[in-house]
């Protein structure tokens, strides 16, 4: 089964968060702006130029990804495959998915022209990126119809200038994406990832409600929060800025099952501060089997805190073993091996500012 095919599955399969369906509603609604000089007859509405010949009419959506945000589930209609009429489009696609970046494919058609009441010329931009608000215009080298191209999209910006589109090369649309924090890497810089999962902006976005959450929640309290190094750096750090509240924090190191482990998990590095009395909240980077947290709680609570609940960024809850109490979860994400954000493979990739998924044949 290719990897496309596969997450549309996870993705039918998953609830949906209340922010996803934002990637399969079409884009706000569109009123199309009088053109500065008035046309001969009044603007025809979207619908009316959708039957117009100028181009088959493709309203096809993009596919969705499975991390969802720990958020209530909701009802989750199936969607349909999306069919490109230039392999192009289909490799912007797949860059679009590399990136994490949700995109539609031509979800919006725009008047440029009318006659006698009639819609003479329309213009449909490959793709609309509802994160960055961004219609794009795929483009390869041929110049005849990129000229094309920019007439009607210089059209596009005079008759909507509420509308943000671009005219893009493959290599315009890498730049983009760095500039957006959808990067900075391109493809093949990273070998060993497959995809990116979850991408800077989500990721900071994500860690910030996290923290107002817990301001909230512990508002008028001291908590203390509780790293497990190494993985947990990166969210740690980001984590305790968008805490308004006064906070302590420590860390610790716990060893890992690595094939040959006699006995149990071993406390590497233990806890400076006295948690008698205090809450405590212990941050996770993921969470996997639950047995490195199942541990590490029992361990927390011998040292009798107040109270003592658990923040992961990440949770596999497939491969869960043992239950634990997650009070606190970033993203739900499939069964794959992820690297980046301070998540390593072998000590590496900890240092990239997203989250990727490791290609499979890396992995024992
Ligand atoms: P658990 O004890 O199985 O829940 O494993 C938790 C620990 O395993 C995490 O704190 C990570 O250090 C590591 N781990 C689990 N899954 C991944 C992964 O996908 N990428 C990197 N490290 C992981
Ligand atoms: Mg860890």
């Amino acid at each position: 089964m290719n990897p496309m095919t596969q997450e549309v599955t996870a993705a039918r399969r998953r609830p949906r968060s209340r922010r996803r369906p934002r990637v399969s509603q079409p884009p706000p609604p569109q009123q199309p702006v009088p053109p500065r000089e008035p046309p001969e007859s009044p603007p025809a509405t979207a619908r009316e130029v959708a039957a117009t010949p100028e181009r088959p009419r493709r309203r096809r959506r993009g596919r969705r990804r499975p991390v969802t945000e720990a958020r209530p589930p909701e009802a989750e209609p199936a969607l349909p495959g999306v069919r490109f009429a230039h392999p192009s489009e289909a490799e912007f696609a797949r860059i679009l998915d590399f990136y994490g970046l949700q995109w539609q494919y031509e979800p919006r058609t725009f008047p440029l022209r009318w006659e006698h009441g009639q819609v003479t010329e329309a213009f449909t931009p490959d793709f609309y990126l509802p994160d960055l608000n961004l219609y794009l215009e795929v483009t390869t080298l041929r110049s005849g119809l990129a000229s094309d191209k920019n007439r009607k999209i210089r059209l596009v910006q005079e008759l909507y200038p509420e509308v943000n589109i671009k005219l893009l090369k493959k290599r315009d649309l890498l730049r983009l994406l760095t500039k957006y924090g959808y990067g900075p890497l391109a493809p093949e810089e990273v070998p060993d990832v497959d995809r990116i999962l979850i991408s800077t902006p989500r990721l900071q976005q994500r860690v910030a409600e996290l923290g107002s959450q817990i301001s909230r929640d512990y508002a008028g309290k001291e908590p203390v929060l509780v790293g497990i190094l190494r993985g947990v750096l990166c969210f740690m750090a980001d984590l305790i800025r968008h805490i308004t509240l006064p906070v302590t924090m420590d860390l610790m190191a716990v060893s890992t099952y690595e094939g040959d482990a006699a006995g149990s998990v071993k406390i590497l590095k233990d806890l400076d501060e006295n948690l008698k009395g205090r809450d405590v909240l212990l941050v996770e980077d993921i969470v996997d089997t639950g047995m490195t947290l199942h541990h590490v709680l029992d361990y927390l609570w011998s040292k009798k805190p107040a109270s003592l609940k658990v923040c992961t960024l990440l949770d596999k809850r497939a491969r869960r073993l043992i239950e634990v109490d997650i009070a606190y979860t970033g993203f739900e994400i499939p069964d794959e091996f992820v690297v980046g954000y301070g998540l390593d493979f072998r000590q590496r990739y900890r240092n990239l500012p997203f989250i990727a998924v490791l290609k499979h044949e890396l992995l024992p």
